[in-house]
């Protein structure tokens, strides 16, 4: 063991590892807890289960300072500092499941000397009820991550600010916390516990909602002549505003804005407050994944018989995590409208399975399109830009009509090279 504090995560899930794997690089020991036998199996033999940049690179190089246990007993004695990692999904009201976090303060149960840090994403108000039911018996610092994936690694060793939430009560975990980020450089926010639990929430709400706003100006671009890349390129250089989430496509996905924002307009419903704004970034949402069906009908009227290539499964580049994507909710209403779909991801396609329905998916991008009455790029993957768009994908599709849902391609080229082009408010 080294002079630095030593640490717990509890749940080996992609925040867990890369919150462990930071952890160990900035030098130390990480004690990582799972109750599944073949993960921390697989842990133990220096194979990472998910995929997620520089990740397993990380956790090999420091493989002296990493342990893996299924006991919670194990964690306890060589840690204090327990920081939670474990899933919080949707329920069916919206509302988040916290039956794992539950659990996980049923098990670390009574004991001063440690502090449940947590990372997972919980309802404004969850340290509070665990420390009135802990009665004091343990300490809470609210730590939330910020990570995206594909970039979680970089995200947490350079982050924007650090948030951490703590009672004055707390025994100076809160700042036991914080000095763990000090090599890192960032701005720390110590706050109290609900305020950092809200600060999450807000702040996955807001960039859904910058989505939501940006796609529905160019919707309203299509039809008013504007071309919202130049748009959002305009409005970002107003330091107020800022350029980023100002990307138009075929709205958000993943495992955290739908959740997150659902869960926020839900806490606020619980208090009676009805929150109008986040009705309807959900609402834009769920309509912008459905939009590229019409710009397909547009130009080849009836989908019935017709043979639809989706390029990208994902619900971004880099990462094989399907939870929400667009594509999922494509394939099935192009299959409800009569279309035969094809699909391709360079990682992902293999994990979709039933939830593509009975889509077909593909070995590559080409097989995908040969033989397609139109492409639809869904998931901005690299490679589907460096795709031969003039020679070997225009000669295997049966019509040129291209949807490129995340105005990603190079519209010129394909312009030129003789395509029907629809990008999104382009
Ligand atoms: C998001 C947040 O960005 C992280 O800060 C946060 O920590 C994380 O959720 C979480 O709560 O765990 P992530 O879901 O990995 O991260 O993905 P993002 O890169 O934020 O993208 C989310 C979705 O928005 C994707 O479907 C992406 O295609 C879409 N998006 C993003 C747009 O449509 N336009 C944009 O301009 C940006």
């Amino acid at each position: 063991m080294n002079d630095r504090e030593p640490i717990g995560v509890i749940g080996a899930g992609w925040v867990g590892l890369v919150t462990a794997a930071c952890f160990s690089e900035l030098g130390h020991d990480v004690y990582v807890r799972d109750i599944l036998q073949e993960k921390i199996d697989s842990l133990s033999r220096g194979e990472v289960p998910i995929y997620e940049p520089g990740l397993s690179e990380m956790l090999g190089r420091n493989s002296e300072r990493l342990h893996y246990t299924l006991e919670m007993a194990d964690l306890l004695p060589n840690a204090e500092l327990l920081f939670c990692c474990v899933d919080t999904p949707p329920s069916y009201s919206g509302d988040a499941d916290l039956s794992r976090v539950n659990r996980v303060v049923e098990e670390v149960g009574g004991s001063t000397d440690h502090a449940l840090v947590m990372k997972s994403t919980v309802p404004v108000g969850t340290g509070r009820s665990i420390r009135r039911t802990a009665n004091g018996a343990i300490g809470y610092v609210s730590n939330p991550e910020f990570l995206k994936e594909g970039s979680a690694v970089n995200d947490f060793m350079n982050p924007d600010r650090v948030v951490v939430g703590f009672e004055d009560s707390d025994d100076g975990f809160g700042e036991r916390v914080a000095a763990l980020y000090e090599p890192l450089d960032a701005p720390i926010v110590h706050t109290d516990v609900a305020s950092a639990e809200m600060i999450k929430l807000a702040s996955n709400a807001f960039l859904a909602t910058k989505i939501s706003f940006i796609n529905e100006i160019a919707n309203v671009s299509e039809e008013l002549g504007a071309n919202v890349d130049e748009v959002a390129r305009g409005m970002g250089l107003d330091a107020r505003i800022g350029p980023q989430f100002l990307r138009a496509g075929l709205g958000y996905g993943g495992s955290c804005f739908p959740k997150d924002v659902s869960a926020l307009k839900q806490l606020a419903g619980n208090t009676g407050y009805h929150f109008q704004l986040l009705t309807s970034v959900i609402e834009v949402n769920e309509l912008q994944k459905r939009r590229a069906i019409g710009k397909l009908q547009k130009h080849l009227g009836s989908l019935v018989g017709k043979e639809i290539a989706l390029l990208g499964v994902a619900f971004k580049p880099n990462t094989d995590d399907i939870r929400e994507a667009t594509s999922l909710v494509l394939a099935g209403r192009l299959q409800s409208e009569g279309a035969h779909v094809r699909v391709y991801d360079p990682i992902a396609s293999g994990r979709a399975g039933s939830l593509l329905g009975g889509a077909r998916v593909a070995e590559s991008a080409l097989d995908a399109i040969d033989g397609a009455d139109a492409v639809v790029l869904v998931t901005e993957w690299p490679e589907f830009r460096e795709l031969d768009w003039e020679g070997d994908v225009k000669q295997k599709l049966r019509s040129p009509l291209v949807v490129d849902g995340r105005n990603f391609l190079d519209r010129e080229l394909l312009t030129r090279a003789g395509y029907t082009y629809e990008g999104v408010g382009r």
